[in-house]
């Protein structure tokens, strides 16, 4: 019985381990496709302060902006990475990203911009 306890206590603890190292990763990934596929335009710190914004007539958003970002719901945010600047009537500088990333990858973004500007939806 006793073997029994251990065996299920070390399950238990290999399953968290598990499921924290799991939601890293999809952090650190969704962090790694920011810096790969946005910073050029909205900056490596996601200021808004990429290297192509001098050329640019329409300035990408900075994301750290959180009075800017909390007037967006997730769903916009979804929308816009999804299927470009139009689908939310804003520019087409801003690329559809939906051939690209897969549904949980744009989530995965949306949760990140969530970080840089501190902010959820109306606040
Ligand atoms: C080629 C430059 C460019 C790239 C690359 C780019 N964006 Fe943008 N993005 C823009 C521009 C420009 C705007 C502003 C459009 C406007 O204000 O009309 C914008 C706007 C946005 C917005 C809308 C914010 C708002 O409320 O107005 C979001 C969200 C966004 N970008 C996310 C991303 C993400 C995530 C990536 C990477 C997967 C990315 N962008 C890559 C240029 C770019």
């Amino acid at each position: 019985m006793k073997v029994l306890k251990v065996i299920v206590a070390e399950l238990c603890v290999a399953s968290l381990l598990l499921a924290w190292s799991m939601a890293a990763s999809a952090a650190e990934k969704a962090a790694d496709n920011y810096h790969t596929y946005c910073a050029q335009c909205h900056g490596v710190k996601g200021n808004g302060k990429g290297v192509n914004v001098r050329d640019m007539s329409v300035q990408p958003r900075n994301h750290t902006d959180s009075k800017e970002m909390s007037a967006r719901s997730d769903d916009d945010i979804y929308k816009v990475i999804k299927e470009g600047g139009v689908a939310i009537n804003k520019s087409v500088l801003m690329p559809p990203w939906g051939d690209v990333f897969s549904d949980e990858e744009i989530h995965g973004l949306v949760t990140y911009l969530r970080e840089l500007c501190q902010c959820s939806y109306g606040k």
